[in-house]
C-alpha cells in the first residue's frame, strides 16, 4: 500500500460500510457466471439421473441427460463444462484401454454435447484412474505407479478426446512430463488450437473421498496418490510444477482443492500472471452441501462466500459442482 491510513476520527472504515450501496461501490472482487467451469459426471444407458450419495444434489447423468444439462448451463451462461466418466466396472482394465477408445463414455459425451450446444467449452479429464483397475491415474508395476509408460498412454487419451472435439484438455494425473508430450502431439495432428488447463498443483488430498465414490473409483484404489500428488505441507514446489507446466505448453494452470489451498491461488497468480483456476473439490462441496442440508449453516450464503474468496485469492475461475446454482442465483440478483 503507497499510503498509509489516517488516524481515526480522520479514518473511520466503518463509512465504507455503511449500506449496500456503498458496499458495493467499494467492493474489490466480484463473482460472475464468466468465472465458472461446471464438472459434471457421465454414465451410460438412457434417461438415467442418479444422485450421488455423498454429493447431495449432484447426479450421474446418462449422455442425453448430459446434453440437456449443458443445454441448461449454456443458457445460464456458463462458459464451460467439465466431464467425468463414471465407468462400467466391466470396462476397468490394468492397461487401461478404454482410455483412449473413441467411443467410450466421455468421448461420447463430448461429441453429444458439441454436436448440441456447440457454444459451451468442453473440458475433459486426462488420467487413467476411471479405467484402471487399480484405480491409480496411472499404470501400476509391482506396487509402483510408472510415469513414463503412464504419460504414453495419456497422449493417446488426449488424442481421443480432442478427436472427439474437446476443447479444454485437463491432465489431472499428475505424472511428470505429461504436459510437454501431449501439448506435442496436439500440435502435430493437427490440434493446434486445443487448449491445455493443467491440474498443475494437485495435492494428495483427503477431500476427494465423494468424488471417488462418484466415479467408482473409491473400490478400486489401492494405497493413496501420495508418490505422484503433492504433499499438503508444500508451497514453493507447487509454483516449481506451474513454471515447468507453462513452459511444456499448458495454457491455463490449477490449483486444487481450493480452498485450504487459497494461499496457493495467491502465490501462483502473483508470480505467473496466467489464467489461474482452483477446483472446489468434491469434499468441499459435501461440507457446505451437508451442513446445509442439516441447517447447520446457510448452504446459498457459504457457496457464494466461498467461491467469492478464490477470485480475492487471484483465481480467474472456479471449477465447482454448485456451478448452475450460483448461476442461477447471480441471474436473480
Ligand atoms: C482423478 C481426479 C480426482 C479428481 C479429479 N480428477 C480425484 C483423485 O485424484 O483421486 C477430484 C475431484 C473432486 O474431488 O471433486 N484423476
Amino acid at each position: 500500500m503507497s499510503h498509509s491510513p489516517a488516524a481515526f476520527p480522520a479514518a473511520r472504515l466503518r463509512r465504507t460500510r455503511q449500506s449496500l450501496a456503498v458496499r458495493g461501490l467499494v467492493r474489490e472482487n466480484t463473482l460472475c457466471v464468466d468465472d465458472l467451469i461446471w464438472p459434471v459426471f457421465v454414465r451410460d444407458g438412457e434417461g438415467v439421473e442418479e444422485p450421488v450419495e455423498s454429493m447431495p444434489g449432484v447426479m450421474r447423468r446418462s449422455v442425453d441427460k448430459i446434453v440437456e444439462a449443458a443445454r441448461e448451463a449454456a443458457d445460464l451462461g456458463i462458459p464451460a463444462i467439465c466431464l467425468f466418466p463414471y465407468t462400467d466396472p466391466a470396462l476397468k482394465t490394468e492397461d487401461c484401454a478404454e482410455a483412449w477408445n473413441p467411443d467410450n463414455l466421455s468421448n461420447r459425451a463430448t461429441r453429444a454435447i458439441k454436436a448440441a450446444v456447440p457454444e459451451i467449452a468442453v473440458m475433459t479429464d486426462v488420467a487413467l484412474d476411471p479405467y484402471n483397475i487399480n484405480g491409480h491415474d496411472g499404470f501400476v508395476k509391482d506396487g509402483k505407479i510408472l510415469n513414463d509408460e503412464t504419460v504414453e498412454a495419456l497422449v493417446k487419451q488426449a488424442l481421443s478426446q480432442a478427436e472427439a472435439g474437446a476443447d479444454i484438455i485437463g491432465p489431472s494425473d499428475m505424472m511428470d512430463g505429461r504436459i510437454g508430450a501431449i501439448r506435442e502431439a496436439l500440435e502435430t495432428s493437427g490440434h493446434a488450437d486445443v487448449m491445455i488447463l493443467s491440474y498443475a498443483a494437485k495435492y494428495a488430498s483427503a477431500f476427494y473421498g465423494p468424488f471417488r465414490d462418484a466415479v467408482g473409483a473409491s473400490g478400486a484404489l489401492k494405497g493413496d496418490k501420495t508418490t505422484y500428488q503433492m504433499d499438503p505441507g508444500n508451497s514453493d514446489e507447487a509454483l516449481r510444477l506451474v513454471g515447468r507446466d507453462l513452459d511444456e505448453g499448458a495454457d491455463m494452470v490449477m490449483v486444487k482443492p481450493g480452498m485450504p489451498y487459497l494461499d496457493i491461488c495467491r502465490r501462483v497468480k502473483d508470480r505467473f500472471g496466467v489464467p489461474t483456476y482452483a477446483y472446489q473439490v468434491s469434499g468441499e462441496y459435501a461440507m457446505i452441501a451437508g451442513a446445509a442440508q442439516n441447517g447447520w449453516i446457510d448452504g446459498d450464503k457459504a457457496m457464494m462466500e466461498s467461491l467469492l474468496c478464490f477470485k480475492r485469492a487471484g483465481c480467474d475461475g472456479i471449477l465447482t459442482y454448485f456451478a448452475p446454482a450460483v448461476a442461477r442465483k447471480l441471474a436473480k440478483q
